[in-house]
């Protein structure tokens, strides 16, 4: 396991990396900074590419929330500031309209320094309220994906997409780089990150493991059953101790993916707009 000493200067250096404006490849780091680079730089694609990452936050008994669904303090503190870093290296996070309902999230990056990036929801019936918190201007970008025609707050761009069981992700990862959106965080929950997972469009997954036991409650990723352990994915694994938390970093995908859309720069205008 790596022990990871995320301290200020090594995460400016990713931050200004993600911007374009530095580099990963030099500079005097103990093994803990060495490691953050290790975790935090392989969030960043290069040039040209797309990055689809994914992650969960689960007690040692796999569970994301309670049977109430009271999810606020699965993760522990390092585990929150691990999340809020990986919105601020991304363009766009998205989570499914359950989490906006029971959550109400603002998807901000608070707990670090760092630009917070777009917000998208898929929210295929039309059900989250317009007075959402993820829906506030605040600066940032507001997306839903719907499938009806159900009028949204004045700035909140709507993508509508057919829907077949569901909206197929391929389409709305395709849809988001249209928007010039090409490094995405799938944040939950569990459904929508395993529709992502099931269709292969994961590059990385973060299983963001806490040391409790809930002992009943939402597991979290569910996908079509096997009936045999040779069937189950094996991805390449990291492992980051964070101080609360420990982290899983699952190399599930190709590291990066051409765009469909080719872009010159590393989506900086998302970044700085
Ligand atoms: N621990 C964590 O890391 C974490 C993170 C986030 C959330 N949570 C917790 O997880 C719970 C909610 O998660 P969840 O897994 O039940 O639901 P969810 O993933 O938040 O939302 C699922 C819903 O989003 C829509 N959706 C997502 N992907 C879709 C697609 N490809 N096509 C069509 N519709 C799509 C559907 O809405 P419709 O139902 O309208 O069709 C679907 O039922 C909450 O308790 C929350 O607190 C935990």
């Amino acid at each position: 396991m790596h022990a990871t000493d995320v301290t200020p200067k090594v995460w400016d250096r990713i931050v200004r990396t993600r911007a374009g404006a530095s580099c990963l490849c030099c500079g005097d780091w103990s093994a803990g900074e060495r490691a953050a680079i290790g975790l935090y730089g392989a969030m960043i694609a290069t040039p040209g590419t797309c990055h689809v990452a994914a992650q969960i936050g689960q007690s040692l008994d796999g569970r994301v929330a309670t049977l109430s669904g009271d999810a606020a303090d699965v993760s522990g503190p390092d585990g929150l500031a691990h999340l809020h870093r990986m919105r601020a290296l991304v363009d766009a996070v998205v989570v499914g309209v359950k989490t906006a309902l029971h959550d109400n999230p603002r998807l901000t990056v608070r707990l670090v320094p760092g630009r917070n990036p777009a917000r998208v929801v898929i929210d295929p019936s039309g059900r989250l309220p317009n007075d959402a918190r993820l829906f506030a201007e605040d600066g940032a970008r507001r997306i839903v994906i719907q499938t009806v025609d159900v009028p949204r707050p004045p700035g909140v761009e709507v993508i509508r997409l057919p829907r077949d069981t569901w909206i197929a992700p391929r389409a709305i990862i395709t849809a988001l780089q249209g928007k010039g959106l090409h490094h995405l965080l799938i944040e939950g929950g569990a459904i929508t990150i395993a529709r992502f997972l099931e269709a292969d469009l994961l590059t990385r997954l973060h299983v963001a493991v806490a040391p409790l036991l809930i002992g009943s409650g939402p597991q979290g990723l569910t996908t079509q059953p096997i009936s045999r352990l040779a069937q189950a994915r094996r991805p390449e694994t990291q492992v980051y101790g964070l101080g609360s938390d420990v982290v899983f970093d699952c190399l599930v995908g190709t590291r990066a993916a051409p765009c469909a859309w080719p872009h010159a720069a590393m989506s900086s205008a998302a970044l700085h707009g």
